[in-house]
């Protein structure tokens, strides 16, 4: 059974905005970013939000949605009271472009600051086999979607625009630790973690893990096993020890 709903939606851009109050109709089984279209197709057909596949698979329809951050197209309207007034702005951590678009470069630029794999430089294709136990590690990683909700959440970037440029956020930091993880990879990963992508500005407060629409442990899985590679490698006595003699021995040689 439909009924009229009542939304609230930030219209506006970088110059400024408001909220901007809307009766709407409301069918059984729809989800927020139905309401959007609607909205759209009915009264305010200028209004600007970005989406692609309405599946919770491409990632670009990302929120927020009585303040919490969200994907319109997994946001059941059943999970609303008929009478709530459901508010839905931009994600508040990335400039506005327009109503609920925002640009998300800032994500683009951390992705690409991350070096990519690299296998040692005389491995051929076929010489390595992978281990199961490996493959699983990094598989839950893989599963992202690119929604940035996370990258939108965590407090480090979110209150702190200064921190941008140092902190390359949880979702890039799970790349780090992903590569890390990867048996043939050969880069100085815990390094580059704490030195290049602020790996230290991450307190384990686990609101990234929070928001992701694929339920991916971020913190658990990849924040803290990286800030624990971090520590065995600066701090295990043994592995200085190991350091100290190989860069004798290098520098001997
Ligand atoms: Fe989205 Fe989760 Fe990927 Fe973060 S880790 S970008 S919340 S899917
Ligand atoms: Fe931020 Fe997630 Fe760490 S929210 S502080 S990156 S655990
Ligand atoms: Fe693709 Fe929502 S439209 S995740």
């Amino acid at each position: 059974m439909g009924y009229k709903g009542k939304f609230k939606v930030w219209r506006g851009d970088a110059s400024g905005g408001d909220l901007k109050d809307f009766e709407v109709e409301i069918n059984e089984g729809e989800v927020v970013l139905d309401i959007i279209h609607r909205l759209q197709a009915t009264q305010a057909p200028d209004m600007a939000c970005r989406w692609n596949c309405k599946a919770g698979k491409c990632g670009s329809c990302s929120a927020e949605i009585n303040g919490k951050p969200r994907l319109m197209c997994m946001t059941r309207m059943s999970t609303f009271e008929q009478d709530e007034t459901v508010t839905v702005t931009p994600l508040r951590t990335f400039p506005v472009i327009k109503d609920l678009v925002t640009d998300v470069g800032f994500n683009y630029a951390k992705a690409r600051e991350v070096k990519s794999f690299t296998p040692p430089k005389d491995l051929k294709p076929g010489e390595y086999r992978m281990q199961q136990i490996d493959v699983e590690r990094s598989q839950e990683f893989r599963k992202c979607i690119e929604c940035y909700l996370c990258q939108n959440t965590c407090h480090a970037v979110r209150d702190h625009e200064e921190n941008k440029e140092s902190f390359a956020g949880p979702r890039y930091l799970m790349r780090v630790a992903e590569l890390d993880m990867h048996p043939l990879d050969t880069a100085d990963r815990k390094k580059a973690a704490q030195e290049e992508h602020g790996l230290g500005f991450c307190n384990i407060t686990k609101c990234c893990t929070e928001v992701c629409p694929e339920h991916i442990h971020i913190t658990d899985n990849a924040l803290i096993p990286l800030k624990e590679r971090v520590v065995d490698k600066k701090y295990d006595p043994l592995v200085w020890l190991g350091s100290k003699i190989r860069r004798r021995t290098s520098s001997d040689a």
